[in-house]
């Protein structure tokens, strides 16, 4: 369903929540080392103040446990997005009470107030009521931005929009509308790359996409798992015992619903998980019993990356192999180079294959890079996200 969004209504004067995800990774001095999701959220913040909204924006970083501790402090970010903007941004002592209920009726058209880690509260992550309540009476109107986010039912993302009228942002737009159509309508060849190291964490998302795509990838810790379920000897190698049944079950159905299912055909092999162990290429039938894979190998890394070339939409979540260790990275680093120069819709679903096309360098290259970890699994799983179904219809 089509959400509302920011540009659809008017903001001047209007006291605006907005719920970002500035959950961003800062260094022991806490300088922010990553700013990109700070970044994505400023064409709905730039909207606003240029429409004389009053913006408060809220956020949480890491996660406190509802306790105050300044190692989370929202206030470097508020430093980062001032000089992003070029605009003062004022930084509230808590995200709720009289204080920052004074400092938000006492904005003016085009401020802004950024709200202090709204984990610093245990109610939060509750979804308690009175707290949603108490963040719904610092506005006029809700704009949920933070599809990072979006999969957690919390105050700030789910409750607050049951008091105030609810919309999404132009992130939160773009997001729903990318990965959402690639779902429901992709260009075909559908292909999607799907790595990491555990099969269970990407049980749901296998099995949502195995009924949209033309084609699945896997590989990763994860393929060994569907190796040995398809009867290979994978030696030392990362394996899941009890999802053996599951991987074998997930070929059967890909072969029932005529899904190409492409696992690795080789693998680079090393007897030490080490970053300067010796190491070589071993077809999948000659893995050794004291070698484990660590990364696909050559033949697989190009017959992977040829059915990206020619896909016309590619979704690509997890890396290949422990691409942290240069040994290890070829089969990333090859994945990530063939969706640069794949001429279809490139997208990649967060996490670690986010990390790898900048490692690459060819971040720029992507269609898009979703700034959502979880939420983007989720959201490629088929669930609807809390923080989005909250959000109003287009024909409501
Ligand atoms: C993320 O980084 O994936 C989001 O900001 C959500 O953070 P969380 O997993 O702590 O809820």
């Amino acid at each position: 369903m089509d959400k509302m969004g920011i540009d659809e209504i008017a903001v001047k004067g209007e006291r605006v929540f907005v719920r970002v995800d500035f959950n961003v990774p800062m260094d022991d001095q806490q300088v922010i080392t990553d700013d990109t999701r700070i970044r994505a959220a400023l064409p709905t913040v730039k909207h606003l103040v240029d429409n004389g909204a009053r913006v408060i924006l809220a956020s949480h970083l890491g996660r406190p446990k509802g306790k105050v501790d300044p190692r989370y402090s929202l206030a470097p970010v508020a430093g980062h997005l001032s000089q992003l903007l070029q605009q003062d941004v004022q930084m509230a002592p808590d995200c709720v009470g009289t204080e920052v209920k004074v400092l938000a009726d006492g904005l003016r058209d085009g401020q802004i107030l950024i709200l202090e880690n709204v984990r610093y509260h245990a109610e939060e992550e509750k979804n308690d009521p009175d707290f949603a309540r108490s963040l719904a009476d610092l506005a006029d109107i809700y704009v949920n931005d933070a599809f990072g986010a979006a999969h957690r039912a919390h105050a700030s993302t789910e409750g607050i929009a049951k008091y105030i009228p609810a919309y999404a942002g132009f992130l939160m737009k773009k997001e729903l509308d990318i990965l959402g159509q690639a779902l429901s309508n992709p260009n075909r060849p559908f292909a999607a790359i799907i790595g990491g190291a555990k099969v269970s964490d990407k049980i749901g998302v296998i099995d949502n996409l195995l009924k949209k795509v033309d084609a699945l990838i896997i590989g990763g810790g994860m393929a060994n798992t569907f190796l040995k379920a398809q009867g290979f000897e994978v030696g030392k190698s990362l394996i899941e015992p009890d999802k053996i049944d599951l991987a074998a079950e997930l070929i059967r159905q890909a072969e029932q619903r005529g899904v190409k299912l492409m696992l690795p055909a080789d693998v680079v092999v090393t007897r030490e998980f080490k970053a300067d162990a010796p190491f070589r290429v071993a077809e999948v039938n000659a893995i050794q019993a004291d070698e484990m894979a660590l990364d696909i190998g050559p033949a697989s890394a190009k017959s992977f990356a040829d059915t990206v070339l020619a896909a016309q939409t590619v979704i690509w979540n997890g890396p290949m192999g422990v691409f942290e260790m240069d040994n290890f990275a070829r089969g990333t680093e090859q994945i990530a180079q063939a969706m640069a120069e794949c001429t279809g819709t490139t997208i990649i679903g967060g996490g670690d294959s986010v990390a790898a096309v900048e490692k690459v360098g060819v971040a720029e290259k992507m269609t898009h890079i979703s700034t959502g970890g979880g939420a983007s699994l989720e959201f490629l799983e088929g669930k609807t996200l809390p923080g989005v179904a909250i959000l109003k219809d287009k024909n409501e």
